[in-house]
């Protein structure tokens, strides 16, 4: 594992909340009447990460085009550059407009439901990103390098903290 990248480590549903509360709080904070969807991205970026210290890989992939997906701002290892809608798990999102949590990755078929940007990725979650007007900006992609570590939780604190930033 690269030296700057630190492995994995699970919270239990109370800490989690917790976390997610205290990240919310700085990330509103932060951005107050922030504009910018890129500014947005980095700063959720980076408070998610520092709070939550579960999150390995954390990054947004965003639509480009109408079947294609471009890696946006990520903290991590090198992710990959373009991912085709209904190809591996933010693929799958981008196609469906549903989030997916992944217990453990390796169940799923490399290359096609899953694409190991690293190999250290053992379990994610992928949540759609919509624009005010319902339009899909992207996905935002979560890595852990252990295994179910998202669950409900993660799913819910997600969904409703990028509805409120990006007004989707
Ligand atoms: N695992 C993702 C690809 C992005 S890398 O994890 C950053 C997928 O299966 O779509």
């Amino acid at each position: 594992m690269p030296y700057f990248i630190k492995p994995s480590v699970n919270l239990s549903r109370e800490e989690k909340r917790a976390a997610y509360a205290a990240a919310r709080q700085a990330i509103l904070a932060t951005l107050g009447e922030e504009p910018s969807e890129m500014v947005k991205m980095v700063t959720i970026n980076s408070l998610l990460k520092s709070h939550l210290p579960y999150y390995y890989w954390v990054g947004f992939y965003l639509v480009r085009g109408d079947r294609q997906l471009v890696v946006g701002p990520y903290q991590g290892t090198l992710g990959c550059l373009y991912i085709d809608f209904g190809r591996g798990v933010c693929g799958a999102v981008a196609a469906s407009g549903e989030t997916k949590i992944v217990e453990d990755t390796h169940a799923l078929v490399p290359g096609k439901e899953h694409i190991a940007c690293d190999p250290n990725s053992r379990s994610e979650i992928v949540v759609p990103v919509r624009r005010p007007d319902g339009s899909l900006m992207g996905v935002f992609d979560v890595d852990s390098s252990l295994e179910s570590s998202f669950d409900a939780v993660d799913q819910e604190e997600l969904e409703a903290l990028l509805g409120e930033v990006f007004g989707g």
